[in-house]
């Protein structure tokens, strides 16, 4: 179906997104399986849980906004995103090496949801779904949270000891 308004591309993105977060909430139990250092692991499950909220944010975002609906279908992005992780995974060892991995690979993701939801934020706004924009802030906040939160655990210990 084509696109024909920037309400059908809000539509389209949301629903993408929600597709993106339902993956993304079935890869992070095997990424923290796969992560050896603690912290990582805890990283891991714990974004595992905003995840979650996430998608109960999706859902709260489209019922503020009437007559539209979540379609389905796949985000591709996210799931080429989580196919090259696992393959870094099945590259190597469980260890440090594979934890610098799983940071980078997760880190991609992350600078895929800050910029997924930075669109979606500016066309809510646009829009004037004033409350939709507020929903998917919260949710641009955790992405970003969590991406520094790798970020520090890259630099403080796990790649040292990778290297
Ligand atoms: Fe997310
Ligand atoms: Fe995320």
């Amino acid at each position: 179906m084509k696109i024909a308004s920037p309400q059908e591309l809000f539509m389209r993105m949301l629903s993408e997104t929600n597709s993106a977060e339902k993956q993304i909430t079935r890869a992070l139990p095997k990424m923290a399986r796969a992560a050896d250092d603690p912290k990582l692991v805890e990283a891991f499950e714990h974004h595992l849980e905003e995840t979650q909220g996430q998608l109960e944010r999706i859902e709260q975002a489209a019922d503020s906004i009437p007559d539209i609906r979540i379609k389905r279908l796949k985000s591709h992005a996210m799931e080429s995103l989580i196919q090259e992780g696992e393959e870094l995974v099945d590259a190597t060892e469980k260890g440090p090496l594979r934890d610098a991995g799983l940071i980078a690979a997760a880190q991609k993701v992350e600078h895929f949801e800050i910029a997924t939801y930075g669109t979606l934020c500016e066309l809510a706004e646009q829009l004037g779904h004033t409350k939709a924009k507020e929903i998917l802030a919260e949710t641009l906040k955790e992405e970003k949270s969590t991406d520094d939160k790798l970020s520090k655990l890259a630099k403080q210990d796990i790649n040292k000891k990778a290297g």
